[in-house]
């Protein structure tokens, strides 16, 4: 697929903002802080209803400079051609409201644009992922397994909510704890969350599972090149349930114990039986911390490079490697994914001021590997930042405005 046109009102710094793109790689170029990470970001949002920047929508919204009316939304449209036909997508951005969204022109739930406009994002921002807490890693898994099967969002929505709901009950226990009937009744209201939670956390480990195991060949492979061969890389699932159970995480070197794990963890019913234990038997612990202590929610992408944790072990230069590697094997990943999309998988790839940070080897190696991409769209300061694999259509970004050459 690819994005043929993008229109913005109001996003970011742009007020309004018409753009046509082609197939094949597309340069923004321009000094920083013009607005290209805007413009890609607003692909990125229509892909996932989330920014790959910042946690609240509000800052989407473009600010007024003082004296000029302040806009009360943003709206972000797109066209999207399939194989078959084009998709218009449009959301609309309400500063503290819900989204409205629709689909060609008709009206829709947010949730449903997922997975029609489907784009990898690689941006600096990105080491983040290898480098913090395990929340970005659970992100990247999620937003792939939605991505994968579009259906999955309302089981993620479902899951948040319930942790929600079961995390205030587990305060108001803590806080009603000197009663032994508050306790007796709190206990019983609990096993029915946990019944609920189990049900849902047990049905996103599976489909994270799913995706690691589509994803993991490419990790190894993408680091390959992007790293220019040097360590091997090992990613696995690290489960709280299984750490709970087993009181302890298995030896990374040993592949075996991790694989065992999964294969375990993809058969929902089982699952779910397994957290309502572990859940009955934490819950002493889960009303004095008032926390849900194990599930989906507690679990982690443990990435390894030659057999220790990238996180606190790897250089600078290798985390880097990996993040981009991570980014690189989701686009694989999806563009490989016919099977359960039914239709045209390919991803818009979009890489963020990412080749300025490269030597020229792996510069050249990134650029071979997305040379052939269905639709690129990269961004870049300068025209020398954009490599000769990637000629294509370039726009100049200046001042909130984006000119053709
Ligand atoms: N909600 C907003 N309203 C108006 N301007 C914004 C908003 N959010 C960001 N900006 C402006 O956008 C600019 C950054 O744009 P960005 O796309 O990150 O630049 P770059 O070209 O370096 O990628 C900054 O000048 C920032 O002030
Ligand atoms: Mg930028």
């Amino acid at each position: 697929m690819y994005l043929s046109d993008l229109s913005l009102d109001n996003f970011r710094s742009y007020k309004d903002l018409v753009l046509s793109l082609s197939p094949g790689p597309t340069a923004f170029v321009g000094p920083n802080g013009q607005g290209k990470t805007n413009l890609v970001e607003a692909v990125a949002y229509m892909a996932t209803l989330s920014s790959h920047r910042v946690g609240a929508d509000t800052a989407l919204v473009r600010r007024a400079p003082p004296g000029s009316s302040q806009p009360q939304g943003a709206v972000l449209r797109a066209k999207v051609v399939h194989t078959d036909r084009p998709t218009v997508l449009e959301i609309e951005i309400i500063a503290g409201k819900a989204n409205r969204a629709r689909i060609n022109r008709g009206n829709c739930r947010p949730r449903d644009l997922l997975g029609i406009l489907r784009a990898v994002v690689f941006a600096p921002e990105d080491l983040a992922v290898v480098r913090e807490e395990p929340g970005l890693r659970r992100r990247l898994l999620d937003d792939l397994a939605v991505a994968l099967r579009p259906g999955l969002a309302s089981v993620l929505a479902e899951h948040s909510k319930i942790l929600a709901q079961r995390a205030s009950l587990l305060k108001s226990a803590r806080a009603a704890r000197s009663s032994a009937t508050g306790t007796r009744s709190v206990i019983s209201t609990l096993e029915v969350w946990d019944a609920q939670l189990a049900d849902v956390a047990s049905r996103l480990i599976a489909a994270r599972i799913e995706v690691l195991r589509r994803l993991r060949p490419w990790v190894e492979s993408s680091y390959e090149t992007v790293s220019v061969g040097r360590s091997s890389v090992h990613a696995a699932y690290r489960s709280s349930l299984d750490a709970h159970e087993r009181t302890g995480d298995p030896d990374p070197q040993r592949k075996e114990t991790w694989h065992e794990t999964e294969e375990a963890l993809r058969d929902p019913a089982a699952v779910a039986v397994r957290l309502r234990t572990a859940m009955a038997q934490l819950h002493e612990r889960e009303i004095d911390r008032g926390a849900n202590l194990v599930g989906a929610h507690r679990d982690d992408l443990s990435l390894f490079l030659g057999g220790l944790p990238a996180r606190g072990f790897a250089s600078h230069g290798e985390q880097w490697s990996l993040a981009l590697a991570l980014r690189l094997a989701s686009y694989e990943m999806l563009r490989h994914s016919a099977d359960t999309y039914g239709g045209d998988s390919e991803p818009v790839l979009i890489l963020d001021d990412v080749f300025a940070s490269l030597d020229q080897q792996r510069r050249r190696a990134l650029a071979k590997m997305v040379a052939n991409a269905q639709q690129v769209l990269l961004t870049a300061a300068v025209d020398a930042d954009v490599p000769a694999e990637l000629n294509g259509a370039r726009f100049h970004v200046l001042g909130g405005k984006v000119t053709n050459d």
